[in-house]
């Protein structure tokens, strides 16, 4: 069994970015900038925006975090982004998801300019992802395809069953692995609450994505010898003995699924800065795609 390491393997990337950022920097150019929006106080929301910011301090981006109270309306966040839109030194925008119950997520992801729309998140954006058309690929889907290839791993006619069926992580990765295209050529099945006999389909998977956000659901009898596991998963768990007072859990059954993998992420360290990683490639993608 090989841990797939998304730190170490984010980590590579990064210096990577870096090196780009001082060569542009070295020309006269001007450093890629990220923006977030950031509403209301959301504990789990506040700890990946400060993930995006500490990297892009790492890559050597600029970054503003936009911080805005809970009791924002629709319209006011609406103009801000405007006005992001419309600020030249901005190359790429995220509004941090989820947003408050009386904001309609779409109207906002629609309001963000497509070309600084480093999530991959509005529609002209995930019809050209669709369509296999260059456009910003989803943060997370894009870091497991990423971590899969830095890898070596093969997805050309796997079978690859991805449990959950987000806007963010399920569907896009089902989109892109079943593209004519590498990685991607997979036979896929999406499964999701409604499945019936889920360890129906997981046992028959050559490579397994667990996306649906409940601790340790994936067990070891679920699980064939030899496939592939990424797990997505990262539920905070509440947990005294820790400082924080929580510790993350994974959506796969880590003791017993793991002696079974070829090859199989942790929880922390696997998925989670693989998706940070491919926002900042997407950053730069918008930056010097201007
Ligand atoms: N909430 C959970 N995942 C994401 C993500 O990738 N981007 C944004 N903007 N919000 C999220």
């Amino acid at each position: 069994m090989i841990i797939l390491d998304g730190k170490a393997t984010s980590d590579k990337i990064k210096l990577e970015i870096a090196q780009t950022v001082k060569e542009i920097v070295e020309k006269g150019g001007k450093r890629p900038h990220l923006a977030a929006i950031l509403v209301g106080n959301d504990g789990a929301s506040q700890t990946y925006v400060g993930h995006k910011e500490r990297a892009c301090a790492q890559v050597g981006f600029k970054s503003t975090l936009l911080r805005f109270p809970q009791e924002i309306t629709q319209q006011e966040l609406l103009d801000r982004i405007k006005e992001i839109n419309a600020n030249d030194d901005i190359d790429g925008l995220i509004v941090q998801l989820p947003l408050p119950s009386h904001i309609d997520e779409d109207a906002v992801i629609n309001a963000i300019d497509p070309k600084k729309d480093v999530d991959g998140f509005h529609p002209e954006n995930v019809g050209r992802m669709m369509l296999g058309l260059p456009t910003f690929l989803p943060a997370t889907p894009y870091g497991i395809l990423r971590l899969l290839s830095e890898y070596g791993i093969q997805t050309k006619g796997k079978h690859c069953v991805i449990i959950g069926r987000s806007n963010i992580v399920g569907r896009p990765l089902a989109n892109l692995l079943s593209l004519k295209d590498e990685p991607g050529d997979c036979t896929v099945t999406i499964c999701h609450s409604r499945t019936k006999n889920i360890e129906y389909f997981t046992r028959q998977a050559d490579i397994i994505i667990a996306a649906l956000g409940s601790p340790s659901f994936l067990k070891g009898d679920m699980v064939r010898e030899g496939a592939v596991i990424v797990d997505v998963g990262i539920t905070r768990i509440p947990d005294e003995t820790k400082k924080a007072g929580f510790r993350l859990a994974g959506d796969v059954d880590f003791e017993t699924v793991a002696h079974k993998a070829s090859y199989i992420t942790p929880v922390p360290g696997g998925v989670g800065p693989m998706t940070i990683v491919s926002l900042m490639v997407n950053t730069l993608k918008a930056a010097e795609g201007k």
